[in-house]
């Protein structure tokens, strides 16, 4: 089945994927790409809109990013957003200039009553009964002379060309950005482009997704073997739970227990795939071996590099017991390949380095099965729960790859793993009972190879201490430490130290990201 598609060329702002989001959200499919992609990819993508993203180039400097001809030549309704309407303007004949001053945050803009686009929408009126839009404006540059059949399609004071429009193109550019939440009708004026200006059909609909999948993978796989390291976490499970429905017993989860998993993990994994989905699993207890080889290292990269190595090693094993496998899964999803096609042309400013468990693919010589490429992180966890897994696991915080071993400070220990998983279960636990699991984005206990005098009844203790570590963040580039109530982390802290014995005092962590990072490691 194919869907109408709108195309999203990014010039490397920041917020690209969160229009491809809104746009998902209003049930049309789309897809982001790099502003550079040729002329005949664009008529081939064939798309019924093509929105130009921001970005934190200048469209008034040199050497910029333009978008490509055949943009503006297909015949198809183009929205430009920041610097897309600049590019936009200054290619069809308009002209930029660098604003004397950054506008930044937000900004009320008087909309022009006739604009398809904005025409009608209103968070509060002026005195002279005009429309006003709350916007959120990120710009230096401004447009001071729009191209030929354009007009006004909303201003501001100190941006007199704060949206712009040929109708009749269908050609519309705004300063402000829709695809934030700061802009109050920002998803109306989404949904008016893809819906009523481009006239897609609202046809991306997850639960549709699931049976399209299926039938996908079924026609690509035919009668060969797959094989898919499940790691617990939502995009691997997802990715199992969907394969398997599709292909059942060709299907060979393998999870490798590296000792450095979350109490019971490995328990709830088997129950969750092998009891209550008769899925095929292969689980490997390699903890022996990982433990050995992180004997002795504390190098946090180092440490890294030989769990992902031993990872691979493990998996690799594992795979050759399968001859018949043509296929590796993978729960690779849609952040990641526009990270990484935007990490290979370098548009965006800064990208996270990708420190996955990697090279798999390279070393198997299998084909690659990724049937979540297409999916953002919430839409995989709604087709999660349409396939029947436990919400529980689908709405999961994530977990890093390397595991508990870059939450041990230092040289990892079996003892140290253990009295970390009693630890960071109790606070876990804490936050569920208290309703802040959901409110915080990630939240784990460190373990600190120091130790410390304490006190408990007449004695003397002399123990390790833990660090609980809680964020709240959209995008887990940047975060914020959980302003935690007081009462909680005092009760975690001492349910911790009465109930893991070997660990005398707990610390909050309240450092944000940047200039720390989410794990200490
Ligand atoms: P940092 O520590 O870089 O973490 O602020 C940002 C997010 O990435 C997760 N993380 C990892 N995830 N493999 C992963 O799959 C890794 O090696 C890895 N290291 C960090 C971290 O838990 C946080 O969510």
């Amino acid at each position: 089945m194919t869907h109408d598609k709108i195309l999203i060329l990014d010039f490397g702002s920041q917020v690209t994927q969160l229009i491809a989001r809104r746009i998902r959200e209003a049930h049309v499919f789309c897809e982001v790409h790099p502003c550079d992609v040729s002329d005949d990819f664009i008529k081939e993508f064939d798309p019924k809109g093509i929105v130009l993203s921001g970005s934190h180039m200048s469209a008034y400097e040199e050497a910029k990013d333009v978008a490509p001809k055949a943009v503006y030549e297909l015949g198809v309704p183009v929205l430009g957003i920041c610097y897309g309407m600049q590019i936009m303007a200054s290619q069809l004949g308009g002209k930029v200039i660098s604003g004397t001053q950054r506008e930044f945050g937000y900004a009320e803009v008087v909309t022009n009553p006739a604009s398809k686009l904005l025409g009608g929408l209103s968070d509060s009126t002026d005195e002279s009964g005009r429309n006003l839009l709350k916007v959120w404006m990120s710009h230096g540059d401004k447009v001071i002379e729009m191209p030929i059949d354009f007009k006004v399609m909303c201003s501001t004071s100190s941006c007199p060309i704060a949206g712009m429009a040929d109708e009749k193109r269908g050609f519309y550019g705004v300063q402000f950005h829709p695809e934030v939440t700061h802009t109050v009708k920002g998803k109306e004026i989404l949904n008016r482009f893809v819906l009523d200006i481009c006239g897609a059909n609202p046809d991306w609909i997850l639960g549709n997704f699931a049976q399209e999948a299926v039938e996908r993978i079924r026609e690509k796989v035919g009668t060969d073997e797959v094989i898919l390291g499940l790691s617990g976490g939502v995009d691997s499970s997802v990715a199992a739970a969907l394969i398997h429905r599709a292909i059942g017993k060709q299907l060979t989860c393998v999870f490798v227990d590296n000792g450095l998993l979350r109490l019971h993990e490995r328990e709830q994994v088997e129950k969750t795939f092998r009891e209550n989905m008769g899925l095929q699993l292969v689980v490997v207890d390699a903890s022996e071996r990982f433990m050995e080889a992180l004997g002795g290292v504390t190098a946090p990269e180092q440490k890294r590099k030989i769990i992902g190595r031993l990872f691979v090693e493990v998996f690799q094993e594992e795979a050759a017991k399968l001859p018949n496998a043509r296929w590796l899964a993978q729960g690779t999803i849609y952040p990641d390949v526009i990270e990484s096609a935007s990490a290979k042309t370098k548009k965006a400013k800064t990208i996270k380095s990708h420190h996955n468990v990697g090279g798999l693919p390279e070393t198997l010589h299998l084909k690659l099965l990724e049937p979540l490429r297409e999916l953002f992180k919430d839409e995989v966890r709604e087709l999660g729960c349409a396939l029947g897994l436990p919400p529980k696991m689908v709405f999961r915080h994530p977990f890093p790859g390397p595991g508990l071993g870059v939450r041990i400070l230092g040289e990892v220990k079996r003892e140290y793993a253990d009295l970390l998983r009693q630890a960071d279960a109790i606070f876990i636990e804490e936050l569920r009972l208290a309703d802040w699991y959901d409110k915080v984005s990630q939240a784990f206990v460190v373990f600190l190879p120091v130790k410390s005098v304490g006190v408990m009844g007449d004695g003397r203790t002399y123990d390790w201490v833990v660090a609980l570590r809680a964020v709240q963040t959209s995008d887990f580039m940047t975060a914020k430490w959980a302003p935690l109530p007081y009462e909680l982390l005092g009760k975690v802290s001492n349910r911790i130290i009465n109930e893991v014995k070997g660990i005398n005092r707990c610390c909050y962590d309240v450092s944000s990201k940047p200039p720390a990072t989410i794990e200490w490691e």
